[in-house]
């Protein structure tokens, strides 16, 4: 499914410029990525397009230069973009992700990961693409995993209740839409902020320093890359199998809490983990969250659909460079 274009490009020799037509092969597949520039967005789209297909990436205060300037909520956006695009699959990663923003900027959560999502899924159902709603597990209140899809919700907090409001937009407004329940994500990350894995590093690292942390919620950190994988995966088989549609989970099966991950970090690189304190009894600072939604993931399966990146594994390559004694490292071991 690979189609051959004309591509103009400018070829310099000593004393003289070029413009020479050349052939290129774009893949004729084509998917759509909103959240582009955000933590798992970019590894959709690397999945995308390094496994022949044609990836159209959006972001917003992030986009220039790699990717499209889009802001999503603006109303004509979603139809401009997908209109022009013509995509075969959408992938719509875009979404105020962070608890306590959600609870802190309602209306523009509401409008982002409700509003925005309705929108994708009409205009999707419109041109025939198949589109994948990435959702959360803190849809479930986390007092009975683990959860298959057809369990019931019952989120805890306004994020988890605006993307379950999301997940049902999309399927009320196009029955051939997939959504796709992830737990907590990690990977590489441009800064250790940008995923609650990773942001825990540094109190790992400055260990002069006791920290305390969270011992009571369970979480399955889970690789973005094997994620944007699972979406590939599904994409292509519903190329196949248009019957594969509605509510599917994906998750890492490496139970832990925070301080778990924590330790787990420090065991990776060699680091002292005394000065981590285990919480066990879940007062944790900001929003209500559930004690374990363990996904259930056996629909995926079922169908040979998965990949399970091993987090020692996972989180050395995402950490390696946030290592504040990585050059006397290199050094020592290279
Ligand atoms: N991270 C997790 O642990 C986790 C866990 C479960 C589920 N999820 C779900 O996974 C999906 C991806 O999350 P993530 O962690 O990759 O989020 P993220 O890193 O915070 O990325 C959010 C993306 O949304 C884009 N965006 C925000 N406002 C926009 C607007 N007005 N117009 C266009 N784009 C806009 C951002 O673009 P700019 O940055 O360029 O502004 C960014 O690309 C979300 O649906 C989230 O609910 C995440």
């Amino acid at each position: 499914m690979v189609g051959r274009h004309k591509k103009l490009k400018i070829r310099f020799v000593p004393g003289n410029v070029e413009v020479v037509q050349e052939d290129v092969e774009i893949p004729d597949r084509r998917v759509l990525i909103t959240g582009a520039t955000g933590l798992l967005g970019r590894a959709v789209y690397k999945e995308f397009n390094e496994n022949n297909w044609n990836a159209f990436g959006c972001g917003y205060s992030r986009a220039r230069p790699r990717f499209e300037q889009v802001n999503l909520l603006e109303t004509t956006a979603v139809h401009d973009i997908i209109e022009d695009f013509q995509p075969h699959l959408i992938v719509h990663c875009a979404a105020e992700r962070r608890p306590d923003v959600v609870e802190s900027h309602p209306e523009s959560a509401f409008q982002l990961n409700v509003v925005v999502s309705e929108r994708i899924a009409k205009e999707a159902a419109k041109v025939g693409a198949f589109l994948i709603y990435i959702s959360t597990d803190y849809v479930f209140d986390g007092t009975s995993p683990p959860y298959l899809e057809s369990g019931i919700p019952n989120p805890l907090n306004l994020y988890g209740k605006l993307k379950l409001e999301g997940e049902k937009a999309v399927l009320q407004n196009y029955e051939g839409a997939a959504v796709l329940r992830v737990p907590i994500l990690y990977g590489d990350v441009e800064k250790l902020e940008e995923s609650a894995v990773t942001i825990l590093f540094d109190k790992v690292q400055f260990s002069n320093k006791p920290a305390n942390m969270d011992h009571w919620q369970q979480r399955f950190p889970t690789h973005v890359k094997d994620v944007a994988s699972v979406c590939r995966q599904l994409a292509e088989r519903r190329l196949q199998d248009s019957s594969l549609k509605g509510i599917f989970h994906w998750s890492g099966n490496e139970q832990m809490t925070k301080y778990e991950i924590a330790c787990a970090m420090a065991d990776a690189f060699n680091l002292p983990s005394s000065h981590l304190r285990p919480l066990a009894d879940g007062l944790v600072v900001g929003v209500l969250r559930p004690k374990n939604a363990q996904l259930d993931c056996s629909r995926l399966e079922n169908l040979g659909i998965g990949q399970r990146t091993p987090f020692q594994t996972g989180i050395r390559e995402s950490l390696w460079p946030f290592l504040i004694d990585k050059k006397w490292r290199q050094t020592v071991f290279h």
